[in-house]
């Protein structure tokens, strides 16, 4: 038998024979890297140490709030990564999304959690929920939003009734992501200048606990906000989010803040 010229393909072939005659076990070829390998390949970095206030793997406490809102979110989470802070899509490895959950379970059976959490997760999952700020909010869990969940939105607050369309007093997934669209478009439908609007900005942020304007810098121009810089903890720039995008007038915002755990890395 003639050896192809790529070896990568004759490894392929080999592999392919190996599967179906059901020995793909017998070898190891790189493209059959178990989870715990991947794991070890392009996690372990991060989550062994906990660095960059990654999860550490075998601590279950790290994870327990993690869990909550529901197995779903994590491994979404995973697989597109988490917006400013330093876990990146796939954890920056070239891994499908099958791989990639895979190695979440790895990582969840060897933290070792409560059999309560996983069953807690899962009933949250039955939701069907998707809206990440949604269930960000939901904080008691039962897959609506009271006014109380919503009160640290003043204008979503204020318009409450309006969006709650079939008047149970709570908003449903559905009905939150109406009065989403629907205020937004009012935000940028207005059109205030551009000195206005730094200064409602600058109120914004300085109301935002964790920003030091020593750290983040921002500008308005053409009523487009890019705000970049270093704060201590992702749920900063999460909060400094929320405060934006209700500034009347603003046409695009662009939250390039990093957390400052991600910094430590160098
Ligand atoms: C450069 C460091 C880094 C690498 C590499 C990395 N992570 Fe992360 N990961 C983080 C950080 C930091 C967080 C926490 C982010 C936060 O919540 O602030 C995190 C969070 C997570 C979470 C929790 C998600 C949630 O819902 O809270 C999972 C699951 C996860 N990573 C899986 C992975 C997997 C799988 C890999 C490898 C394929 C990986 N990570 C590689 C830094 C990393």
């Amino acid at each position: 038998m003639n050896i192809p010229p790529h070896p990568q393909g004759f490894l392929r072939i080999v592999t392919a024979l190996l599967m179906a005659a059901g020995l793909a076990g017998a070898i190891t070829p790189a493209t059959a890297a178990t989870p715990a390998e991947r794991y070890t390949q392009f996690c372990a970095m991060c989550h062994l140490p906990g660095v960059h206030g990654a999860p550490k793997v075998g601590r279950h406490d790290d994870w327990l709030p993690r869990l909550k809102p529901g197995l779903n979110m994590v491994y979404r989470n995973a697989v597109e990564g988490m917006p400013n802070t330093a876990m990146l899509a796939r954890g920056g490895a070239d891994l499908s999304e099958a791989e990639v959950r895979a190695v979440v379970d790895f990582m969840l059976a060897a933290s070792a959690l409560p059999a309560s959490a996983l069953r807690n997760a899962a009933r949250y999952d039955r939701f069907g929920l998707s809206d990440r700020d949604f269930i960000r909010r939901d904080t008691s869990r039962d897959g609506f939003l009271s006014r109380s969940e919503v009160s640290a939105d003043p204008l979503l607050l204020k318009n409450f009734s309006r969006f709650d369309s079939n008047r149970d007093g709570r908003l449903s997934e559905t009905e939150y992501r109406n009065a989403e669209t629907a205020l937004e478009r009012e935000r940028i439908a207005a059109n205030v200048d551009d000195a206005t609007l730094t200064a409602a900005v600058k109120q914004a942020l300085a109301a935002v606990r964790g920003i030091d304007f020593e750290y983040v810098k921002f500008d308005v121009s053409g009523g487009e906000l890019t705000v970049k810089g270093i704060v201590g903890h992702a749920e900063v720039a999460v909060r400094a989010q929320d405060a934006l995008k209700r500034i009347t007038g603003l046409k695009r915002i662009s939250n390039n803040l990093v957390s400052g755990d991600q910094i430590s890395w160098d």
